[in-house]
């Protein structure tokens, strides 16, 4: 053969460069159509945007890099060698969010109810592990009916992969799950370990054996929702964190979310220019304090009063509401907040309130977070349900968490700090590294009545005049211990403040903390009680 007929025969046979680069544009447009247009179709009937739509909410515009779209499974039982769609039920890659690195994977209902298997995991560890060599977040918006029941063990071991990352990865970058449809089985797991769970009202559910198992084990009769819907896990369970009206809405939350922590362990939360006086003063909150130390009053009011704009981010608001957690910034610094809310259930510390704290104030340490603590708390809540279930554990997980709490840790003792709950509370004695009391706090053993009670149990029981002498005693001991100026006669206590120079106060103490180093020993790792 010629050079020239030799030449003449490729340029029929063989593809040319536009060719190729058509046929990889209808292999992508095929890819990301997933499980075909019926199936999206019946998605959005549902109310669900695809994985794909999800995505281009969260990132910022044209800042999506998809991976491993051309994956597909490599199993051939139960028809599956029929059903081989590029990528595999679940889109991955990386992005931005204002303009941080994020890692994301988002799970494909329509291609084989985005379960998860050998070929899906893999694209989602290879995401994961470059999460953590590279020291950015990960966010997976799960909507899957779990386990590839085709590929059998095969994918339970494909998420047991899933599950060692997410703890290897667990204070090393934060971890954030959206759960956007059903997730069940050992599949609410992976969601479980990482570090905030948001959930969409109506269309999403997590439990570890469904309603219909349920009826046939142990008879209870229950719908998905009431099992294990977004309300549930937000008010009762406290699995998850965030509950959102919409998709839309959830991945707004995600975004704002983020604004507030940093990209890994080794760095800080992003600052932003404060467009909020740091020398704000606030008269109102001179008198939020009631004269009646028994009334309750708003403390996310004092929050908001005090942190820039008035803009907390509430985390499982609707959790534990004895106890307030979430994000704020002062003077364009990001900060954790912990405090007790006098409106219910008077601010005490339960098991509930205690678990809920204890995992935020690990959060902000593990993530070079600052700690505000605002303390109002009668203490711990007593009853045999409580003890019972375990309160002295629980909360004791409250007290580790502070203890080992390495971050700037200031506290503001509004009013009362009674009995172990003081000591809990980011008090000096676990390394509180400003503790700033009002006037208005009560910092004692107990309440005076309680200790007048107890003290004067006998000559009560005795007395002819036992109310009148009881109101003299309680007198006498609210004025020699309710107040906080034997706590701070010893140092306990930095200093005694005006409310209403609190925020001044915290953002002088951020900044004088703000190069602080503390370390705990040297340990493989401690041991929480859990
Ligand atoms: C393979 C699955 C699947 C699964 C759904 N599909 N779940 N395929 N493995 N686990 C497929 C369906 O066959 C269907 O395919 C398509 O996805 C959509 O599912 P539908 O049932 O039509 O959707 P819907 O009515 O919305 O119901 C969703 C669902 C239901 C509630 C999730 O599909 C379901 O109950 N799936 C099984 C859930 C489950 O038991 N998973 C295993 C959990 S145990 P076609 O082709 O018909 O459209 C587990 C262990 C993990 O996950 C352990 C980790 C340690």
């Amino acid at each position: 053969m010629t050079t020239d007929e030799k030449n003449s025969q490729e340029t029929t046979s063989v593809k040319g460069t536009a060719q190729k680069v058509a046929e990889l544009q209808q292999l992508r447009a095929a890819a990301t159509l997933g499980g075909g247009l019926r199936r999206i179709e019946q998605q959005h009937s549902k109310g669900k945007l695809t994985a794909r739509e999800r995505l281009d909410l969260l990132l910022d515009a044209d800042s999506f890099n998809e991976l491993d779209m051309f994956v597909t499974h490599r199993s051939t039982d139960f028809g599956l060698a029929e059903q081989k769609i590029a990528g595999d039920g679940v889109v991955t890659g990386y992005g931005q969010i204002d303009g941080r690195l994020v890692y994301v994977f988002s799970q494909d209902f329509t291609v084989l109810g985005g379960s998860l298997a050998e070929a899906h995991a893999e694209k989602i560890c290879k995401i994961m592990d470059l999460a953590m060599k590279n020291g950015a977040p990960v966010i997976g918006l799960n909507d899957s009916g779990g386990a590839r029941i085709q590929e059998g063990v095969v994918s339970l071991g494909a998420y047991a992969d899933i599950f060692l990352r997410n703890t290897l990865a667990s204070g090393v970058v934060p971890q954030i799950s959206a759960i956007m449809g059903p997730c069940a089985g050992g599949a609410v797991y992976s969601p479980a370990i990482t570090d905030f769970i948001f959930m969409v009202e109506q269309s999403s559910y997590m439990f570890v054996t469904g309603p219909n198992v349920l009826k046939a084990v142990t008879h209870e009769d229950v719908t998905f929702e009431e099992l294990g819907g977004a309300r549930v896990h937000n008010t009762i369970s406290g699995v998850a964190h965030f509950s959102c009206s919409s998709e839309p809405d959830c991945i707004g939350m995600i975004r704002r979310l983020m604004g507030y922590i940093p990209s890994n362990n080794l760095e800080d939360a992003p600052r932003i220019v404060p467009t909020d006086s740091p020398r704000r003063t606030e008269e109102a909150l001179d008198s939020i304090i009631p004269d009646n130390p028994n009334k309750p009053y708003d403390m996310k009011a004092v929050i908001t009063y005090i942190v820039d704009d008035s803009e907390f981010f509430e985390v499982q608001e609707h959790y534990a509401a004895n106890i307030i957690i979430g994000f704020a910034r002062l003077n364009g610094r990001s900060v954790g907040i912990v405090a007790q809310q006098p409106r219910s259930l008077a601010g005490v510390l339960n098991i509930d309130a205690s678990d809920k704290a204890a995992r935020f104030v690990r959060f902000c340490d593990c993530f070079n977070i600052p700690i505000i603590t605002f303390v109002d708390v009668p203490g711990f809540l007593p009853g045999v349900g409580q003890e019972h279930g375990g309160i002295i554990r629980h909360g004791a997980k409250l007290l580790y968490a502070y203890c080992e709490a390495t971050v700037p840790k200031i506290t503001v003792i509004t009013r009362k700090a009674y009995g172990g709950a003081y000591d809990v509370m980011s008090s000096k004695h676990i390394r509180g590294d400003m503790n700033y009391a009002w006037p208005t706090a009560e910092i004692a053993v107990m309440g005076a009545e309680g200790a007048v009670n107890i003290l004067f149990k006998d000559e009560l029981d005795r007395a002819e005049d036992a109310n009148q002498r009881r109101k003299a005693l309680i007198g006498e001991y609210t004025e020699k211990f309710a107040h906080p100026y034997i706590a701070a006669s010893r140092g306990y206590i930095d200093e005694v403040i005006e409310p209403r120079f609190t925020r001044v106060k915290l953002i002088t103490a951020l900044e004088m903390l703000k190069n602080k180093r503390d370390s705990n020993p040297p340990k493989k790792h401690g041991n929480i009680p859990l």
